[in-house]
């Protein structure tokens, strides 16, 4: 049973490398599962629906941590964490380590508060493996322009706040660099999967 989670700003690349790792795992065994957050239930993605509406302008950081959070309470029991128990590989695009990103240093919620909130939300459970694909901020928004219909209530956050948010995740990675491995995402899509590739091969011996 390995837990992997996928985290980095907007346009950092995440989506096409988890495919990539998919198509790979999939080669190597049946029981690998890409999920994602919020949503990934069908409690979540209503959840998610909420969450990303641009409408909802006047959602206050406190209420946003209290939903991500119970779509990931949902996730963790309905999926991830009985297939992890039956043996599965289980991949999450993006998992509690964006609420400490987001909501923590991006928002400036109280990371002992938002801990707890997590911790019970997902019952203790944390990655056994978190790759983080770090950008800096304008080529990350500039790459997520190209694709405006992708654009939603989160990515219309200022710059300064997307910047927070990247800190915190290196500062995060820096607190636990046995789980985290930090790839630099400017460099062609296939020198960031192969660095994957070796680390996630490593994880499963
Ligand atoms: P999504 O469209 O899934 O973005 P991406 O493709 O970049 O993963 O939108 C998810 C947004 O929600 C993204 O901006 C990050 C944010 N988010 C939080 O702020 N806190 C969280 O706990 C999670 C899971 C996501």
């Amino acid at each position: 049973m390995t837990f992997i989670t996928f985290e980095g700003i907007e346009g950092s690349g995440k989506t096409t490398q988890i495919k990539l790792l998919m198509a790979w795992l999939q080669t190597r065994t049946e029981r690998a599962l890409l999920t994602r957050e919020p949503g990934g239930t069908a409690i979540g993605e209503q959840v998610r629906a909420i969450l990303l509406n641009p409408d909802n302008t006047e959602m206050t950081p406190e209420a946003e941590i209290l939903l991500f959070s119970a779509a990931r309470a949902q996730i963790v029991r309905e999926v991830i964490r009985p297939r992890l128990e039956e043996g599965w590989i289980v991949i999450c695009d993006r998992f509690a380590d964006s609420t400490l990103a987001y909501q923590g240093y991006g928002h400036g919620l109280p990371l002992d508060d938002l801990l707890q909130i997590t911790e019970f939300a997902t019952g203790g459970l944390w990655p056994d493996l978190t790759i983080y694909l770090d950008l800096d901020v304008e080529t990350g928004l500039r790459r997520k322009a190209a694709t405006p219909e992708e654009w939603n209530r989160m990515e219309a956050q200022a710059i300064d706040f997307h910047k927070r948010v990247r800190a915190g995740y290196l500062a995060l990675a820096k607190q636990n660099p046995d789980r985290w491995l930090v790839i630099d995402a400017d460099q062609p899509v296939e020198a960031i999967q192969a660095q994957i590739r070796a680390r996630v091969e490593g994880l499963l011996g």
